[in-house]
């Protein structure tokens, strides 16, 4: 009997091992003996110089032992300019332009992971011609607040898009020769006291919302950097967090690799080394001399130092470095990569509206009123890190007189003043007598903008956002239109009612001025250096629009979760007590702010976050989540799938027919969502499980198949601290946006 229960306790030692231990067996691991010996080489100091930042950009090797420095570049769609070694002003060199790749939410417009995928390889091709060896991106933080000041820089409000993007971008970096360092490792989703604030949340929306984007790029891609974010996430600073760093991130996804922290985001030495940070950056105060002290003194085991040193010779053995005088040898954007922003470009673009004024019609020579500052502005520079210096980028304006040259007459007007970054603080004297001079200056433009609409035959009006409106650093106040754009587009409608908006913007803007008045409406986001020249192909029909909306278009910024609930900005009174269920916390309105935490932020939406928590709250939007028209469309048919009833660990597979009943080739995304008709939780009233985009000529008809894994459908049990199947009744939805379900089929989950 003593036997049996010996192996019997073994057994269950074994399993209870391995349900904490990942699936995902990462390639760094095959360095292992490899580092095992080096690191038998090495002093105590020579570990310690490599935790914490060598320059700026720059961390420590072995010198002595002929290891490398790892070199980091920004940012998430373009490699930063040369920075100063040790400063963050750039060296000005001639070869280090890059491509200006299309920004987060551009990228995830395309709803394409083959786009993102290339991406990646460009990103990668790019960095490597300059040396770098972790590309410090993809962003993929949540889209919570439409308002975040880095909503333009990451993907989506969904977490299954963002997660199938993110795995492709990271695939096509990696495979490339360059690593990823995910960003921001986790729930960043605001600039607003980014570096104090204290996400609250429950755990079911932390693994069911912000996580899955980082679990898919580890599990799946293989990704080998994480940078830990500024927040802090219930207590804990994300760089010394050890439930996300060790507990999560390593021992239940197998991450192998290292983790960073972002700049100037580690906040202790014992806790930041124990709870699994590899490297401070870009300073020393941490993990330098009182690292070393620490150790010496027996606070730190030199066994955790040797596993942090380990997790980051991994990367460098896996990433070839390349030789100073090997790097910056050729123009950084070359024409293949350019290419690539181009494909990303005219994917990326977003038809909401079209009143059959486009594809523009130039056969009677057109005089065309092209009217705003974002026809001619540059969207490369700007928002700190994310700002590329870049070799060319194609404005509206430019791609318009390229593409069009002497077809139409173009009449360019600027229209208003635009906002512009304000380094530093200013008087109110200054605000003041600035405020004046736009003022005078505005009126002025306007005037010019109306005269020259007066006299065309069509309006094409470029306004939105730029990358001063929308910044790291902080979030919009609004989602208004800035630089009264609004008032001038009502009083060029006064004169010429024939108008097509192209809104050149990252994040959602407030549409209820421009919708109405505009007979044709479109977002063509922050979108690379080709941007310009992929708008004027979609406005002249030489390609359809194929965008899709990664994020939901409220009507109201006050209609959207955060705001509802009084979660954000921080600082409003709330009302109940903070609830931990989905469709408690939802109805129970206003989480409470504590006193204890003024920088308390209440996710206590939970997962009703974008369309969940539109779709759910049957809140009207003014355009949902995947929508986006095209110049043609398309009929849905012949829902098939395979079994009524699907176990836990089978896919459920289906096929639905697109046919394009237009005239022109164009691509429609086919969507599948999940409603659970009976679940034993709470859910949101749908999700994204499933998505495909088709190519389709004019007349064809495709069968699609797609897939959506039962495991995909569970939940995180709060109680168990694990995923657990809900095997209820579900209804799959097919259709071309989370708005607009074409066919719908039941099956049981048993
Ligand atoms: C910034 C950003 C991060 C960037 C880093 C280096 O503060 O949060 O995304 O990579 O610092 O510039």
């Amino acid at each position: 009997m003593k036997k049996y229960a010996t192996t019997l306790g073994l057994l269950l030692l074994g399993l209870t091992f391995l349900k904490s231990q990942s699936l995902h067996q990462s390639v760094l691991l095959q360095y292992d003996k490899q580092i095992d010996d080096i690191i038998r080489q090495m002093t105590l100091e020579e570990k310690i110089e490599m935790l914490h930042a060598k320059h700026m950009f720059t961390s420590a090797g072995v010198p002595r032992l002929g290891i490398a420095d790892m070199i980091y570049a920004d940012g998430p769609f373009g490699i930063r300019e040369e920075m100063q070694p040790d400063g963050w002003a750039g060296l000005g060199w001639e070869k280090d332009k890059a491509t200006f790749f299309p920004t987060g939410s551009a990228l995830a417009a395309t709803w394409s992971p083959e786009l993102a995928y290339a991406y990646g390889t460009g990103m990668a091709a790019e960095a490597r011609r300059r040396g770098k060896d972790m590309l410090l991106g993809p962003a993929i933080n949540i889209q919570r607040i439409p308002t975040g000041g880095r909503t333009y820089e990451y993907l989506s409000e969904d977490p299954f898009l963002s997660s199938r993007l993110s795995v492709a971008y990271t695939q096509g970096v990696q495979d490339n020769g360059v690593a990823v360092c995910l960003k921001h490792f986790a729930l960043n989703n605001q600039e607003n006291n980014r570096g104090t604030v204290n996400v609250i949340i429950g755990e079911r929306a932390m693994r069911e919302i912000y996580l899955p984007p980082f679990e898919a790029a580890v599990v799946e891609a293989d990704a080998y950097g994480v940078m830990a974010a500024y927040n802090k996430v219930n207590g804990w600073w994300c760089a010394e967090n050890d439930l996300l760093l060790n507990q999560i991130l390593r021992k239940e996804w197998g991450f192998a690799g290292m983790v960073i922290s972002d700049w100037s985001g580690t906040h202790s030495t014992v806790d930041a080394i124990n709870h699994g940070l590899n490297v401070e950056m870009p300073t020393k105060q941490f993990l330098g001399a009182a690292l070393l002290d620490s150790v010496k003194a027996g606070i730190v085991s030199e066994a955790v130092i040797n596993e942090r040193v380990k997790e980051i010779l991994r990367v460098r053995m896996a990433i070839k470095p390349i030789p100073a005088e090997e790097a910056n040898q050729i123009m950084t954007s070359q024409p293949a990569q350019q290419k690539i922003a181009y494909d990303v470009a005219s994917k990326s673009i977003v038809l909401l509206k079209n009143e059959g004024v486009l594809p523009l019609d130039l056969s009677r020579k057109p005089v065309i009123a092209v009217i705003g500052a974002n026809a001619t502005q540059i969207m490369a520079t700007g928002g700190l890190g994310a700002g590329v210096k870049t070799l060319y980028e194609v404005t509206p304006l430019a791609g318009l007189q390229d593409r069009i040259g002497d077809k139409a007459e173009l009449r360019y007007a600027q229209g208003y003043v635009p906002v512009v970054y304000r380094w530093g603080r200013r008087t109110p004297e200054q605000i003041e007598k600035e405020q004046q001079e736009n003022d005078i200056k505005s009126k002025q433009l306007a005037k010019e903008a109306i005269e020259i609409a007066s006299q065309a035959d069509l309006v094409l009006f470029v306004g939105g956002d730029n990358r001063a409106v929308e910044t790291e650093g902080r979030d919009r106040e609004t989602i208004e239109l800035p630089s009264g754009q609004d008032d001038l587009i009502r009083q060029i409608a006064e004169v010429n009612n024939n108008i097509v908006t192209v809104l050149v913007s990252g994040a959602p803007n407030d549409l209820k001025v421009v919708q109405p008045i505009s007979k044709a409406l479109l977002i063509s986001w922050f979108n690379g250096s080709e941007g310009g020249h992929a708008l004027a192909d979609v406005l002249l029909g030489n390609i359809a629009p194929g965008g899709r909306l990664p994020f939901s278009l409220p009507v109201n910024l006050k209609d959207s979760p955060a705001y509802a609930l009084g979660n954000y900005p921080q600082g409003d009174k709330g009302g109940d007590v903070f609830a931990n269920l989905v469709s408690e916390s939802a109805s129970s309105g206003k989480a409470k702010q504590s006193e204890s935490d003024p920088n308390a932020a209440y996710y206590s939406e939970e997962s009703l976050v974008g369309y969940r928590w539109f779709d759910t709250k049957k809140i009207p939007v003014m355009y949902p989540f995947g929508y986006g028209l095209t110049y043609t469309q398309f009929a849905y048919s012949g829902l098939k799938i395979e079994q009524d009833t699907y176990a836990s660990d089978e896919v459920i597979s289906l096929s639905v027919e697109v046919q394009n009943t237009g005239g022109r080739p164009a691509d429609e995304v086919v969507q599948v969502y999940v409603h659970r008709i009976d679940g034993s939780v709470a859910w949101p009233e749908k999700e994204l499980k499933a998505f495909a985009r088709v190519s389709l000529q004019a007349g064809e008809k495709q069968t699609v198949q797609l897939n959506v894994p039962v495991k995909g459908l569970r939940y995180w049990d709060e109680t168990s601290h694990a995923w657990k199947d809900d095997l209820c009744n579900i209804e799959l939805l097919v259709g071309a946006s989370s708005g607009d379900i074409r066919l719908t089929r039941k099956v049981t989950l048993h």
